[in-house]
């Protein structure tokens, strides 16, 4: 069986991004031409999710706005006979079945997803973290579905990272059973360089069964003094057998200034209609900033 549900993790202040997000949710920023929340559900339904649970919080409204049908707007453009936009505004309202849950208290991670258990019942499910991309999005969540339905067990997508990042991170420690997939042995949330087991880390894509949720009902507060996801799964551990998936291409962290514009200049590149002017654009820029530099 492949997992129908998936859980979008959508209720954290965005503290990296204040003051920006004192009024805005971080999901709404645009990366591109798309709120960043939008790549994710389009990734998700892509995958098979019959139901989204994004899990919402006070000052999200916008969220939820977005993904609604606007009955104005839509006869607004339809007077105007902009058939272009129209087609996809109305497509936005029809893109998914999603549903909210409300995190009350940010508690971290493990307690985001642990506000979805009602909705998701007992079967396993997706769960994205909105500010981690991939060059090869649709392909990630595919290749850890097959994963999960050759081992019927949870699976977790990696990658390996420098040193000097690992204590970002949730860090896992493995043993490879070949075609970039590995067997967890453990896992620690955001260790420090000398105590990391790897320099593989966890990239906000996890395939999950449904007992996560009771360890994370026995899971107290870890790393940062939030219910963590990690320490969770490592309970989880001792019960089931985890499964990671090494990602391919490259990766963006939309989660902070800096990664939001680079993924942004990234994203941009990649766009068919802006694509080639925005690469005249940077090199322009480039060039500029080297003769100010002589
Ligand atoms: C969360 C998880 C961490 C994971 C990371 C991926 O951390 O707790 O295990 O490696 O997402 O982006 P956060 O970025 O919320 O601090």
């Amino acid at each position: 069986m492949r997992p129908r549900k998936a859980v979008i993790p959508a209720g954290g202040w965005g503290t990296r991004f204040l003051p920006t997000t004192k009024s805005q949710p971080k999901e709404m920023l645009p990366l591109v031409d798309r709120p960043i929340i939008h790549y994710a559900v389009e990734e998700v339904v892509r995958c098979g999710a019959e139901l989204v649970v994004i899990v919402s919080s006070l000052g999200k409204r916008a969220v939820e706005d977005y993904f609604d049908k606007n009955a104005d707007l839509e006869l607004f453009l339809e007077r105007k006979g902009d058939t272009s936009l129209l087609h996809k505004v109305r497509q936005l309202a029809d893109m998914a079945d999603i549903c909210y849950v409300r995190q009350k208290e940010q508690l971290g991670l493990g307690h985001a997803v642990l506000t979805a258990k009602q909705v998701v019942g007992n079967e396993p499910f997706m769960l994205v973290l909105p500010d981690d991309l991939f060059e090869q999005q649709e392909r990630v969540l595919q290749r850890m579905a097959d994963i999960f339905e050759q081992h019927q067990a949870s699976v977790l997508a990696v990658r390996r990272v420098n040193e000097d990042q690992v204590s970002r991170y949730g860090i896992i420690e493995a043993s490879s059973i070949g075609d970039r997939t590995y067997r967890v042995t453990s896992l620690v949330e955001k260790p420090k360089r000398e105590e990391a087991p790897s320099n593989l880390a966890i990239m906000g894509r996890y395939i999950l069964t449904p007992q996560v949720f009771e360890e994370l009902e026995n899971t107290s507060p870890g790393a940062g003094k939030e219910i963590q996801l990690t320490d969770g799964l490592r309970r989880l551990l001792s019960r089931q057998a985890i499964y990671a998936y090494e990602v391919e291409g490259d990766y963006y962290d939309a989660g902070t200034p800096l990664g939001w514009i680079k993924a942004t200049i990234a994203l941009a590149l990649k766009h068919p209609e802006m694509g080639p002017e925005i690469r005249e654009y940077l090199k322009s820029l480039v060039s500029v900033s080297r003769s100010d530099a002589c």
